[in-house]
């Protein structure tokens, strides 16, 4: 649905609902991925970072220089009085107030896959901005339910210099609180600036053709949709539950 492009839509679903939310995995499902790639000591901005869980846990682990940023203030105040040691920023991914070179690392979490339901050239002007605020050999890592097959026509290496690897990941169960590949992927894509072909960390793909044609994807907000939501209480950590998107 094209509303997850829209900044409306977000502040009146964080104003009615200010519980938890982590879209698509928890930082327990990606974390062998974050520790491969990300040090303890880099610039990390976490770009669309909604009322996600994430960084705190991202910050216990020990990357403390983070930066969090949302385009709903809505959600940043929120978050702001939630968790005061972190930095939150109310800020368009599209327009970065940051210098060149601000980041080591941008972490997007659903963000990209929300962006382009507002169109391609939203999302493409993301992606400028992205690789504009990176330091050379950063890593901006979307983390997207977007096949490989259409998303890596996003980094294409010709334009942006990129070097880019995928890492699929299983889509938690709702039900059993287990993770099987049975629900289908999710896709964690590493992509560094100036990485060169021959790079031994960031090679193209890593996705077999079995995994890709396992599902049909396009940038259609109904894809969104349907992937996977974890809800979580605040205070009382039930299990996650399944809800569709409002
Ligand atoms: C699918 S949610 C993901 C939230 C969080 N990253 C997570 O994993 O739970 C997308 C988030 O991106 C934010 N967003 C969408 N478009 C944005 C934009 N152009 N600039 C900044 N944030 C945006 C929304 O407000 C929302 O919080």
């Amino acid at each position: 649905m094209a509303q997850y492009g829209k900044k409306d839509y977000w502040d009146e679903r964080y104003k009615s609902d200010e519980e938890h939310f982590e879209w698509y995995q928890r930082f327990s499902g990606i974390e062998h991925i974050i520790s491969k790639y990300i040090k303890r000591s880099d610039r990390i901005l976490v770009a669309g970072c909604g009322n996600s869980r994430m960084s705190r846990a991202l910050y216990d682990d020990g990357y403390e220089n983070i930066t969090n940023i949302d385009f709903s203030e809505v959600v940043i105040n929120q978050m702001s009085l939630f968790e005061p040691k972190l930095h939150w920023e109310v800020m368009d991914v599209k327009d970065l107030a940051y210098e060149d070179g601000s980041f080591d690392v941008v972490i997007a979490k659903g963000t990209l896959d929300a962006v382009l339901c507002a169109g391609l050239q939203d999302g493409k002007r993301m992606i400028e901005e992205v690789d504009r605020v990176l330091s050379d050999g950063g890593i901006f890592v979307p983390i997207s339910f977007g096949l490989p097959e259409k998303r890596m026509e996003l980094f294409d290496p010709g334009s942006l210099g990129w070097q880019t690897k995928v890492h699929s990941v299983a889509k938690p169960s709702i039900e059993n609180n287990t993770v099987d590949s049975k629900g289908g992927f999710h896709y964690v894509y590493v992509c560094k600036k100036g990485g060169k072909e021959d790079d031994d960390d960031i090679v193209k793909k890593e996705c077999s053709d079995d995994i890709v044609k396992k599902e049909e994807c396009s940038f259609s907000d109904d894809q969104l949709s349907k992937s996977t939501l974890i809800k979580k209480k605040t205070k009382t950590e039930n299990p996650p539950h399944d809800e569709a998107p409002a």
